[in-house]
C-alpha cells in the first residue's frame, strides 16, 4: 500500500478483482515434453482444454500418439529425445512451421536413478542419465523455446518441472535432488536473461504424485505414494494427482501470470514449509 488511504488498490485493484480468471491459453502454441504419461500427459489435456494447441513431445512413442490421438486435431505427437539439442532444435522448429508460433514450453521430461541408491553407492552411469534427461534436457528445451520467443516476439511462457527435491534433501537419491537443483538454478539463471526479451520462465515442484517414475523407483502402487505424501503433507483432505500439478503450470502458461518470472512454486501441501505434523 503506498501514501494513505490505500489509494494504490483502489488505483489497482478492480481490474482484478472483478475480472473472471478463465486462465485461456486460446490462440497459443504449446509444446509439452514428457507429454506421453503422468505430470505431462494432465498437462496436455488440461492446456488443450484450455485452448492451445499442443506438441507431445517425447520417447513413448506410442503412448504419446495414442494421447494426441485422444486430446484430437489441435494436439500431435512427435518424438524428441531431450537429451540430443539436434532433436530438441527440430522439435521447436517443427511447432513453429507447423503453427506459426511458439507461445509456450512446459519442460516436464524427467527420469529417476534405478535402482534408488544412496550416495555411497551412487552408480556414477546412472548420475550421467539422470543428469542428461533432467538438466542437460532441461537446458537444450529452454535455450531452443526461449530462441524460437525471442525471434517471434511471442512473450513466451517457458515452465519446468523441478520438484521438492530441488529444496529439500533426502527424499529422493543424491543424483535425483541434484539434478532437480540443478533445474531451479536453470530457471533462475534464465528468468534473470529473458527478462528483457518478455520471456518468462518458472518452476513447478511437485511432492510425490502417483506416476510410473514415482511408482517405478518406490516400488509402490499409484495409492500407496498418495497415501505417503497425505501422511507427509500438513495439509490433509487432499490427494496429490497429476491434474494439480497440471493446473500451476496452466497458472503459469497463462497471461494471468504476466508478472511472474524466476518463481518455484511448490505443490506440496505444505510438507517443505512444515515437515512436522501437528497432532
Ligand atoms: N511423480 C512424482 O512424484 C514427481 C515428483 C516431483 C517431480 N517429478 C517430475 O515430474 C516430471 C514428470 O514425471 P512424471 O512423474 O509425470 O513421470 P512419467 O514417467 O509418468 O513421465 C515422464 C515422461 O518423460 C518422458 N521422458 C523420459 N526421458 C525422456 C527423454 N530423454 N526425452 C523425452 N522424454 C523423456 C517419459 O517417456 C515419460 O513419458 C519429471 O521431471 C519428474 O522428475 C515427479
Amino acid at each position: 500500500m503506498r501514501g494513505g488511504g490505500g489509494h494504490f488498490l483502489k488505483e489497482y485493484a478492480p481490474a482484478t478483482a472483478t475480472s473472471s480468471c478463465s486462465l485461456s491459453l486460446e490462440g497459443k502454441v504449446a509444446i509439452v515434453t514428457g507429454g506421453a504419461s503422468g505430470i505431462g500427459e494432465a498437462a496436455v489435456r488440461l492446456f488443450a482444454s484450455h485452448g492451445a494447441t499442443v506438441v507431445i513431445a517425447d520417447i513413448q512413442d506410442h503412448l504419446g500418439s495414442a494421447v494426441a490421438a485422444s486430446v484430437g486435431d489441435k494436439c500431435s505427437y512427435m518424438h524428441c529425445d531431450v537429451t540430443d539439442e539436434k532433436q530438441v532444435e527440430a522439435l521447436v522448429s517443427h511447432a513453429v512451421a507447423a503453427h506459426g508460433r511458439l507461445d509456450v514450453l512446459f519442460s516436464n521430461a524427467g527420469v529417476m536413478p534405478a535402482p534408488p541408491s544412496g550416495v555411497l553407492d551412487m552408480d556414477i552411469a546412472e548420475l550421467d542419465r539422470v543428469m542428461a534427461v533432467n538438466v542437460r534436457g532441461a537446458a537444450c528445451t529452454v535455450k531452443h523455446a526461449a530462441r524460437a520467443m525471442v525471434a517471434g516476439g511471442t512473450r513466451g511462457s517457458i515452465v519446468c518441472t523441478a520438484s521438492v527435491a530441488a529444496s529439500v534433501g533426502g527424499l529422493s537419491a543424491a543424483s535425483y535432488t541434484a539434478s532437480k537443483h540443478a533445474v531451479l538454478g536453470l530457471v533462475r539463471g534464465a528468468a534473470g536473461e529473458l527478462g528483457k526479451h518478455g520471456v518468462r520462465i518458472n518452476c513447478v515442484s511437485p511432492f510425490g504424485v502417483g506416476t510410473p517414475l514415482a511408482c517405478r523407483y518406490s516400488g509402490a502402487t499409484p495409492a500407496q505414494v498418495e497415501e505417503s505424501c497425505c501422511a507427509l503433507a500438513c495439509l490433509k483432505g487432499v490427494v496429490l494427482k497429476p491434474s494439480h500439478i497440471a493446473e500451476a503450470a496452466l497458472f503459469f502458461a497463462s497471461d494471468e501470470s504476466a508478472f511472474v518470472t524466476g518463481h518455484n512454486l511448490v505443490v506440496d501441501g505444505g510438507f517443505t514449509v512444515s515437515p512436522i505434523n501437528f497432532p
